[in-house]
């Protein structure tokens, strides 16, 4: 049993997604990328609701996860929908052993726990094709404010390092989205497309 195990066991409620910031994202890119996504991958998908989110609007989806008390409260919600687009795979995003293909690849509030950070990076950019869109989101610090403890800036990790490796291992990195979502904290939303460096 994994500490993401523990966590799960006491059904810890994560937020999904704005319904108007993800219609609005996923028109921004349609238009942008030239073609209607149609397939996503969760990336540490939890028990979210993200993944009914996308599911509901056609994408046939793939969560991921290394905990499987949460795979399996998941797959139990699955069950019980009438959604036949959703598939569930147990895997450690530190060491993703299986190939994943899709138009979008999200990342939602997972990034800051993962320990080799650009090896992760660098797999997605290997899957990903010119058409590919990976969207991470992620709460971060900024160098210049003196957090507190009750900011609890440890599960976010640090705003300008992140643009940095995401620039240094693909071509195109938009910083679409903040959303402030306490006095200090911030949640951040990169766009992120195209490889060139690898
Ligand atoms: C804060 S939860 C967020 C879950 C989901 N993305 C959401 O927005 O509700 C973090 C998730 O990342 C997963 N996770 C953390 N490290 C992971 C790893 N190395 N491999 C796979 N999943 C991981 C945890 O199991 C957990 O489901």
């Amino acid at each position: 049993m994994n500490k993401w195990d523990k966590i799960f066991e006491s059904d810890p409620q994560y937020k999904p997604l704005n319904e108007i910031f993800l219609s609005k994202l996923l028109e921004k890119i349609k238009t942008e990328v030239g073609q209607e996504p149609k397939t996503m991958v969760d990336l540490g998908c939890g028990t979210a609701r993200t993944i009914f989110q996308f599911a509901e609007r056609g994408f046939n989806v793939t969560g991921i996860d290394f905990s499987k008390i949460a795979l399996k409260k998941l797959q139990q919600k699955i069950d019980e929908s009438n959604f036949q687009n959703i598939i569930l795979i147990d895997n450690d995003l530190d060491n993703i052993t299986i190939r994943l293909n899709a138009d979008i690849f999200l990342c939602n509030f997972v990034y800051s726990f993962i320990n080799n950070k650009k090896v992760f990076l660098r797999k997605i950019s290997e899957f990903m094709i010119d058409t590919s869109v990976f969207i991470l989101i992620t709460p971060v610090t900024y160098k210049y404010i003196n957090y507190i403890e009750s900011d609890k800036p440890s599960i976010a990790v640090d705003y300008e390092e992140t643009l940095d490796i995401l620039k240094s291992i693909f071509s195109s990195v938009e910083d679409y989205h903040h959303d402030y979502i306490s006095i200090r904290e911030d949640y951040v939303t990169f766009l992120v497309k195209k490889i060139v460096k690898i």
